[in-house]
């Protein structure tokens, strides 16, 4: 007499199977829909493309099919509204949907799952709406770099000392230094709108893993919801999330370099540089120093670069060991992607503001661009255009470096400010012209090939690089 059970199991989409609910514990534990009912929208768009692929093969009665729209809407609406009751009973968003479709118009309702799984369902949603995310943050990629742009335009004559290993080495200019990240932020851009080529295809249709036996138009349901290409293999389709993984490593990489502009921009507010002060809508104080201006979100943003990390490493360790096709561990791809999505959106769009916002001390960067003897190489180029070999040149710059150093009884002097005669004791070649030279003006300007630091061209740089932007 198995025939009656005591506990109910219906409501579950596969409750004629079991004999008992799933334990109240085991229910949270596998229910995604807190977090994927952010797919519904386009869970939605998936399943009205897939009924209507249905209903043009024969599969679904015209009937239905206007049912089955008119229910997807109105579900649409109660969502956007915030009206839709979620129920963690039926376990993630795809059954939520399909269980009040049901309720709104019957049976057509339950018609809407043939030729289809959740597993190619849910594998669509993600690559729908990640298209629409990487669209957006390619957005607000370009203009973080219009915003670097303008201020390298403003700053590509404006004097700083440029570094290795963190010591003052050679000047540059301002404008040139920012113009690196909108470098890094184009290579982001690039990546991520090749990682798109990848997200850009269409896994419905694969079923649960061997695709189905009705006779489905896969290529309608493609070019409807946009898609450049149908996935070929169906146990691929359903358990590819190498995109996710590709995508984590173009966001990892822009927080990279989002992290490494951080460092900088909390480097150049210490009043030890003083080089920059960041809005104050930027910063906030402390609780109990009152002179306290701190540089709250490049700190946060160098930290948060680490979750994303965190994320891509999370995401590659979930598929490592997973035989094909689905599995159900793939239901952890979901935060991950989420958070990925919510720190570059959110972190771009600060930066974009912040950065357009950035004040210059002209005068401490150009003090400090003095320091350090960073005109020495500058002086050694100039005995090589008289015919020193470099190497000479080398030593005997060196030997006029440890001069300037002084030595207790006289005080350091900027190799600028040796006499002629004290240069010339270092080398003959030396002449009155050496003085344009060892400027860091003279210095920068000198550097006005492709790809260097003179303001001229900085300004060509900037006009490139904003040409390259999207209209
Ligand atoms: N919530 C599931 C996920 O995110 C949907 C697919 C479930 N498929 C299954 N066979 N249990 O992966």
């Amino acid at each position: 007499m198995a025939a009656k059970s005591k506990k109910s199991t219906a409501g579950a989409a596969w409750s004629g199977r079991f004999a008992e609910p799933v334990a109240a514990r085991v229910q949270r534990y596998t229910a995604s829909v807190g977090f994927d009912q952010r797919l519904a929208q386009h869970d939605i768009r998936g399943s009205r493309a897939h009924a209507r692929m249905l209903r043009s093969v024969g599969i679904l009665s015209q009937a239905d099919l206007t049912k089955i729209e008119r229910g997807l809407s109105t579900i649409s609406r109660e969502i956007a509204a915030g009206k839709f009751k979620w129920s963690l009973e039926a376990e993630d968003v795809h059954l939520n949907i399909e269980r009040r479709l049901t309720a709104l118009v019957g049976d057509a309702g339950k018609r809407l799952h043939t030729a289809r799984s959740r597993n190619d369902q849910v594998a669509t949603d993600i690559r729908l709406w990640l298209r629409d995310e990487i669209d957006e943050i390619a957005a607000l990629l370009s203009a973080l770099q219009k915003s670097l742009i303008g201020q390298a335009e403003k700053h590509a004559g404006t004097i700083m000392p440029g570094f290795t290993h963190l010591q003052v080495a050679q000047p540059v200019t301002f404008g040139h230094h920012l113009l690196a990240y909108v470098e890094m932020f184009e290579r982001d851009r690039e990546r991520l709108t090749d990682c798109r080529k990848r997200v850009d295809t269409l896994p419905l249709g694969a079923a649960a893993l061997a695709g189905t036996s009705f006779p489905i138009r896969r290529e309608r349901v493609a070019r409807e919801l946009g898609f450049a290409r149908v996935a070929q293999n169906s146990l691929d389709a359903v358990s590819d999330r190498d995109f996710a993984i590709e995508f984590s490593a173009a966001a990892s990489l822009v927080m990279l370099h989002i992290s490494r502009l951080s460092e900088e921009l909390v480097l150049w507010v210490n009043p030890r540089f003083a080089f920059i002060s960041l809005p104050d809508r930027f910063c906030t104080g402390s609780s109990i120093m009152p002179q306290k201006k701190n540089p709250d979100v490049p700190e946060l943003a160098r930290g948060k670069s680490g979750r994303v990390f965190g994320h891509l490493v999370g995401l590659l360790t979930l598929m490592k060991g997973q035989p094909l096709a689905y599995n159900k561990d793939n239901q952890e791809d979901k935060e991950p992607l989420f958070d990925t999505v919510d720190t570059v959106k959110d972190t771009l769009a600060i930066f974009a503001e912040m950065m357009a916002g950035v004040k210059v001390n002209a005068k401490a960067m150009r003090a400090a661009a003095l320091e350090g003897f960073s005109t020495a190489t500058d002086l050694a180029d100039y005995l090589v255009k008289k015919g020193l070999p470099f190497r000479d040149a080398h030593e005997a710059v060196a030997r006029a470096v440890r001069f300037a150093e002084g030595d207790g009884a006289t005080k350091k002097r900027d190799l600028a400010e040796l006499t002629l005669a004290e240069l010339r004791q270092f080398s003959d070649k030396i002449g009155r012209d050496i003085y344009r030279v060892l400027t860091p003006e003279g210095s920068v300007a000198a550097r006005k090939h492709t790809g260097g630091t003179a303001p001229a061209q900085v300004i060509a740089s900037a006009k490139a690089a904003r040409a390259r932007l999207p209209k």
